[in-house]
């Protein structure tokens, strides 16, 4: 099966984005000025697999900002509703993620970038991540959509390493201890 692996920046508190949406604050004077390892990610993935509400925030940008395949998980948008420039880059699927991820190790694809905290949630509460580099932006939002969730029981992870930065980012290396 494609193993599922996270990268994804938090507020202090938890939270991946404003309840609106908007992700403002990860904008940290100095921060662009500095490797949090994101190159290095995309460099070892297949491709990427988001939710609808990442896509369509990506969306926003402009500027389509990914080389590499991407599979949008949605129920609501359907194929006709990409937009010609990134036709060949998009599609959509509708699968559930163990479903997904046997159909991706059929297709070739070894490791995936999951991104989205609805995704992250579900994908993680089956056993499909393997590990995740949580970069915390220092700012308290007070509320906004959580990146964990629900958990039908505990995850134990092995902490790997953890780097602060100028800026006040502060990213950790976590790999899952698959349960015995
Ligand atoms: N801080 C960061 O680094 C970072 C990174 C990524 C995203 N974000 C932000 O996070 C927000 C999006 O995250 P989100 O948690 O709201 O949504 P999300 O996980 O990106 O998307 C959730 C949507 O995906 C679809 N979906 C299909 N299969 C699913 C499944 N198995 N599990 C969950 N969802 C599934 C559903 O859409 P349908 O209703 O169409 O079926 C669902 O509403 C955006 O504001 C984005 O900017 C921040």
């Amino acid at each position: 099966m494609t193993s599922g692996h996270i990268f994804i920046a938090t507020s202090l508190d938890g939270y991946i984005a404003r309840e609106d949406g908007s992700i403002d604050w990860l904008e940290v004077p100095g921060a662009e000025l500095e490797d949090h390892g994101f190159a290095e990610m995309m460099a070892s993935v297949d491709g990427l697999i988001m939710g609808r509400g990442t896509y369509e925030k990506v969306l926003e940008f402009g500027v389509w900002p990914y080389e590499k395949p991407v599979i949008v998980l949605t129920r609501s948008l359907k194929a006709a509703d990409i937009p010609e420039h990134i036709k060949d880059k998009v599609s959509f699927r509708a699968s559930d993620p163990a479903e997904l991820m046997t159909d991706l190790a059929r297709e070739g694809w070894i490791r995936a970038y999951v991104d989205g905290g609805r995704v992250i949630q579900s994908f993680l509460s089956v056993g499909l991540i393997k590990d995740m580099v949580l970069t915390r932006v220092p700012v308290l939002l007070g509320g906004g959509r959580p990146l964990f969730g629900a958990l039908q029981g505990d995850i134990r992870l092995n902490h790997v390493e953890t780097q602060s930065f100028p800026s006040g980012l502060v990213s950790s290396r976590y790999q899952i201890i698959e349960p015995d």
